[in-house]
C-alpha cells in the first residue's frame, strides 16, 4: 500500500472507467485505468472528439509515472462562477465546469504518487498532472511528457513550424494531420472529419518548457515539450503542477472566438491591478520600418527629443493616449542584433532627453511606453531589470513594449529556446516585477499567451505571430482570416495595426485601406498601436482617421458573426464604456460578400452606423486606397450586406441616434 492509500483507506481501484460530462451534458471525458494505465477519450454530442489517449510522464534517472498505476481517491467537484476582466475581448468571464481528480500510486514498491485533475467544460477539456512531494525524492527532472491528443489523423490542422529562427512569426500552412511531419506551436486548430473545430493549447505555462505538438510512432499527436539545451524539458521542486492541457471544442470555427477556458484555467489575480489601463498609441516606429529615421543615432535618427515632443503633440490632437520611443537608449549603435549583450535600459542616446520628454508628455497627459529590445541577451536585462522598472516608475513611464530578437536567448550563458523552461521563466520574472511597479507590457518575440492576464492583467498584449513588421511580401491576405482561430485563441496580439501607407514602395502591404481599420475590431489587443506616421492620419485620409479616433480598446462583449478560417472573418464587439458597437471584417485574396444580420442591437432603437468599406474597384495588390466612408441610419431590423475586395475588409462604428 503506498502513500495516497495509507491517507486516504479505501480500496484502491486496478481497473476503473468513469465518464466525466460537461455541465450541459454534450461533452463526454472518458477515463480509464486498464492494465496499470491511464487514458482519456472525448465525445460530444455523441460523436468522437478524441480516441483513447495516453497519459504519462518521463523522468530522468526514474522509471515513467505512466505504468503500474491504481486509482486510490476519485475525488468530484464543480465550479459555477462569474469573474471580471480589467481590460479585454470580454467583461464578465463565465467559469463553469465539472471536476474529477484521480489520486494515482504505483502498485510496484516504487510507490510514486501523482494525480491527474480533469476540468470538463462546455466548450472544452482540460486537465493537468499534479506531483507532490515523494517519499525518496522533493525535486525532478522531467524529460518528456507523454500526453496523447488521438484525433483522426485524417483531419486538417493549421500549424506552424516549432523550433524555428522566427519563433511564431510563419504563415500558417493547412496540412492534414498524418502529415504533420514536425513539432508545431499550439494553439493547434484542428477540423475534425466529423465537423468539430477544435483546438489544442495549453494554460497557466509557469515553470515549464512550453507545449509544442508532433506526431508519434503510433501517429497520435502527442505533447513535445521545448527543451532546455541540456535536452531536459523542465527542472522542478515539489509539489508541482504541470500547466494545464486544453483542447477547446466547437461546432464551428466562430464558437472558438469565445471559447474562455485558457484564461478560467488560471488563477485569479493576487494583488490589486485596477492601475491597469489598456491603451492606444503611436509610435516613433513605422519610420524605421520605411527607411526614413533609424533607430541607431545620426543624421536621420528617429527617437530624438524633438521627435518624441511632435509625436506627442500629435497624440494629442489625434485623441491618442500614448507614444512609443524605439532606439532612444544605449545599444542602438551599428548592428543592434549584436549589442544586446551589452545595452542599457536606462541610459538615454545623446539626442535624446528621457525626463524632459516624459515631463512635456505628462503635461500633455500622454503616457510614453518605454522600450527595452533585450535582442535575448537575458542576463544583461536580467542584471537591469528592476533598476530599471523602478527607474520608469519614478520618471513617470508605466508601460513598456519588451523586445526579444534574435533566434535563441542567451540565459546563465546557454543559448536557450524562447520556448524553454528557462525562457519561461525569464517571461514570467519580467511580468511579476513590472506588475510590482505598476508597469504594463507589450511583449514582442514573446512566450505565447497562455491565459496568465488573468493572474497578471498588466500583461495588456503580446506579438507572437507574423504581424504587419513582415509585411512587404511576406504576409498573404489569408493570414489575418487564419489568426483569429488559431494565435488570437491565447490572447490578444499587438498586430501594428492602422498602416495608412500601404503603397509605400519600401513596404507595401497587402492590404487595403479600409481592412487597415478592419483590424481594430478583428485583432484584439489591450494595447493598440496606431502604427503609421501621424501625417498620414491628420494630413492624409483624416476621415478615415476618424474610426481609429473613437475605436475602443476593451470590449464589453465579443459577438462573433461569421467565419471560415483561411477564408473570411467578421465579428461585433460593444465598447466597455459605452452603448457603441464595432463590427470589423477581413476576407482573403478573394472578394466577398457579406450579409450581416444586426441581432445583437437593442429593440426599437435608432442608429447611425459610419461604414468604411472597400470601393469597387479596389484590391490588395494594385488598388489599394479606394476607402469609401458612408452614414446609414439603421435598427435592429436591417441588414448589412458589404462587400469586400481581394484582400480586403471593412470596420462600421454603430452609435445610437
Ligand atoms: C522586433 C519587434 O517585433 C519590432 O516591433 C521592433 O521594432 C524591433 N524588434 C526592434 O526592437
Amino acid at each position: 500500500m503506498g502513500f495516497w492509500s495509507n491517507l486516504f483507506g479505501g480500496k484502491p481501484k486496478l481497473d476503473h472507467e468513469q465518464q466525466i460530462t460537461s455541465p450541459n451534458g454534450r461533452i463526454i471525458c472518458t477515463v480509464k485505468l486498464k492494465l496499470g494505465s491511464l487514458t482519456y477519450s472525448v465525445k460530444k454530442d455523441g460523436k468522437i472528439v478524441l480516441r483513447e489517449s495516453g497519459l504519462g510522464i518521463n523522468l530522468q534517472g526514474e522509471q515513467p509515472l505512466k505504468q503500474g498505476l491504481m486509482i486510490v481517491r476519485i475525488q468530484e467537484n464543480r465550479k459555477d462562477e462569474a469573474w471580471q476582466t480589467i481590460v479585454g475581448e470580454q467583461r464578465i468571464i463565465h467559469n463553469k465546469y465539472n471536476e474529477v481528480a484521480f489520486y494515482l500510486n504505483e502498485t510496484t514498491e516504487n510507490g510514486r504518487i501523482f494525480t491527474v485533475r480533469f476540468r470538463i467544460f462546455d466548450d472544452g477539456v482540460a486537465f493537468r498532472y499534479e506531483i507532490p512531494p515523494q517519499n525518496r525524492f522533493q525535486r525532478l527532472i522531467i524529460s518528456d511528457e507523454l500526453t496523447e491528443f488521438n484525433v483522426d489523423a485524417n483531419s486538417n490542422a493549421w500549424r506552424i513550424p516549432a523550433y524555428q529562427p522566427d519563433r511564431y512569426e510563419y504563415n500558417y500552412e493547412k496540412r492534414p494531420v498524418y502529415a504533420l511531419a514536425s513539432s508545431v506551436h499550439t494553439p493547434l486548430t484542428i477540423e475534425t472529419p466529423l465537423g468539430h473545430y477544435i483546438s489544442i493549447h495549453e494554460a497557466a505555462l509557469i515553470n515549464y518548457g512550453s507545449m509544442t505538438i508532433k506526431l508519434n510512432s503510433l501517429n497520435r499527436l502527442q505533447t513535445d515539450i521545448t527543451p532546455l539545451s541540456d535536452g531536459m524539458r523542465a527542472y522542478v521542486d515539489l509539489p508541482f503542477n504541470t500547466p494545464w492541457r486544453v483542447v477547446m471544442i466547437g461546432d464551428s470555427p466562430i464558437e472558438l472566438i469565445t471559447n474562455r477556458m485558457v484564461l478560467n484555467l488560471n488563477e485569479p489575480p493576487k494583488q490589486d491591478f485596477s492601475w491597469v489601463k489598456p491603451l492606444k498609441f503611436i509610435g516613433i516606429w513605422w519610420a524605421m520600418f520605411v527607411g526614413e529615421w533609424t533607430w541607431a543615432p545620426g543624421e536621420r535618427h528617429g527617437a530624438t527629443t524633438e521627435h518624441a515632443k511632435e509625436y506627442i503633440d500629435a497624440a494629442k490632437r489625434l485623441n491618442i493616449d500614448g507614444v512609443l520611443m524605439e532606439g532612444w537608449n544605449d545599444g542602438w549603435e551599428g548592428d543592434w542584433l549584436q549589442n544586446g549583450a551589452s545595452s542599457n535600459f536606462i541610459k538615454p542616446v545623446a539626442d535624446l532627453n528621457l525626463e524632459e520628454v516624459v515631463k512635456y508628455a505628462k503635461d500633455k497627459g500622454i503616457s510614453i511606453v518605454g522600450h527595452n529590445e533585450t535582442v535575448g541577451f537575458i542576463d544583461n536585462y536580467e542584471r537591469q531589470m528592476e533598476d530599471t522598472y523602478k527607474y520608469y516608475n519614478s520618471i513617470g513611464i508605466n508601460y513598456i513594449k519588451t523586445g526579444y530578437a534574435g533566434s535563441m536567448m542567451t540565459i546563465q550563458g546557454r543559448k536557450e529556446f524562447h520556448h524553454s523552461q528557462a525562457g519561461v521563466r525569464h517571461y514570467q520574472k519580467s511580468v511579476e516585477l513590472a506588475a510590482k511597479y505598476h508597469i504594463c507590457l507589450d511583449i514582442h518575440e514573446p512566450i505565447k499567451g497562455t491565459g496568465l492576464e488573468r493572474t497578471w492583467p498588466n500583461v495588456l498584449t503580446r506579438e507572437g505571430a507574423r504581424g504587419q513588421e513582415y509585411e512587404g511580401g511576406a504576409l498573404s491576405p489569408s493570414h489575418a482570416t487564419i489568426i483569429p482561430f488559431t494565435r488570437l485563441l491565447a490572447g490578444g496580439m499587438d498586430y501594428t495595426s492602422g498602416i495608412f501607407d500601404v503603397t509605400n514602395v519600401a513596404k507595401r502591404l497587402a492590404s487595403t485601406l479600409a481592412r487597415q481599420l478592419a483590424y481594430y475590431v478583428t485583432i484584439y489587443s489591450g494595447m493598440q498601436m496606431a502604427a503609421d506616421r501621424p501625417r498620414f492620419y491628420e494630413e492624409i485620409n483624416p476621415a478615415a482617421y476618424e474610426f481609429i479616433r473613437n475605436v475602443p480598446v476593451s470590449w464589453e462583449y465579443t459577438v462573433p458573426l461569421l467565419g471560415k478560417i483561411g477564408e473570411y472573418y467578421v465579428v461585433a464587439r460593444r465598447d466597455r464604456n459605452s452603448e457603441d458597437w464595432y463590427i470589423g471584417g477581413v476576407t482573403n485574396e478573394e472578394a466577398h460578400r457579406v450579409r450581416l444580420n444586426l441581432d445583437f442591437l437593442d429593440e426599437e432603437t435608432n442608429y447611425t452606423a459610419e461604414i468604411y468599406r472597400d470601393s469597387d474597384t479596389d484590391h490588395y495588390r494594385d488598388h489599394q486606397l479606394g476607402i469609401s466612408i458612408e452614414t446609414r441610419k439603421i435598427t435592429k431590423a436591417d441588414y448589412l450586406d458589404i462587400w469586400m475586395a481581394p484582400g480586403g475588409g471593412f470596420a462600421v462604428r454603430i452609435t445610437k441616434s
